[in-house]
């Protein structure tokens, strides 16, 4: 069996499964956020430690404007909703992404909901809001760019570089889905999936099951992951 510590989400298909269902794309993102429920809630039984869900990316607002208002409420009624649940069963909320253009509301709640989490000891549930592979990798070259000048930075190398980004804190990602038979990275953690094991898989983000999840980590396991080695075969 491998070890799985981190497992990563872009949860597609949304607007999808609403249009199959003659209804509108916000009815989607509205099952997509029961859904993110029920999935951290699993995952965090399961003992996985983190869990990193694509809600919002850099690219996303291109959407009409109705439709990013939308999504950016989605947190108010997320934690609205769940947050008691997320305290009852010790999972700590936690966002990467770059927090300036994220509205007001949407920031203050996310705040409140890391802050009230922050000492729970189980699954990190970590959102992606307004998150960027790129931007990410250029924002940890800055930084690191400002402690040199600083006198404040140590030799630079894969090590001291992860430091620099958001998920400083956070184990690397070692199992990659993305919902909706969509095969690609669409910006997301590109730097963390180096080594990550991708699935790709057949069903719409509100689709996604309990079931679903363990049979990915089933498919995991079954991986022989060598990290460049020729080991495990
Ligand atoms: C992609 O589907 C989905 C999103 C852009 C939003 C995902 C967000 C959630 C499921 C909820 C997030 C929850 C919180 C608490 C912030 P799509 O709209 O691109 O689907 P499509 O490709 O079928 O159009």
């Amino acid at each position: 069996m491998n070890s799985l510590e981190h497992i990563a989400i872009i949860m597609d298909g949304n607007g999808r499964w609403a249009k199959e269902k003659g209804l509108p794309r916000t009815a989607g993102h509205k099952k997509g956020v029961e859904k993110v429920r029920e999935i951290a809630i699993y995952a965090n039984k399961l003992g996985i430690k983190c869990l990193t869900l694509y809600a919002f990316s850099t690219e996303n607002w291109k959407r009409p404007e109705k439709e990013v208002n939308y999504l950016m409420s989605l947190p108010k009624v997320f934690f609205k909703a769940y947050l008691k649940e997320l305290m009852e069963n010790n999972i700590k909320v936690e966002m990467i992404g770059e927090w300036s253009r994220i509205p007001d509301e949407a920031k203050s709640i996310f705040k409140a909901a890391i802050k009230e989490t922050s000492k729970n000891t189980g699954m990190i549930l970590n959102f992606a809001m307004n998150y960027g592979g790129r931007d990410e990798i250029v924002s940890a070259c800055k930084k690191y760019a400002k402690d040199y000048k600083a006198g404040k930075a140590k030799s630079l190398n894969e090590e001291t570089f992860k430091n620099y980004l958001m998920t400083a804190k956070l184990p690397d990602v070692d199992l990659l889905i993305r919902t909706s038979n969509e095969i690609r990275l669409s910006n997301f953690l590109l730097y963390e999936v180096a080594y990550s094991e991708f699935i790709f898989i057949d069903r719409y983000w509100p689709d996604f099951s309990c079931q679903d999840l363990d049979d990915c980590i089933d498919q995991y396991n079954k991986r022989g992951r060598r990290f460049g080695d020729v080991t495990n075969k």
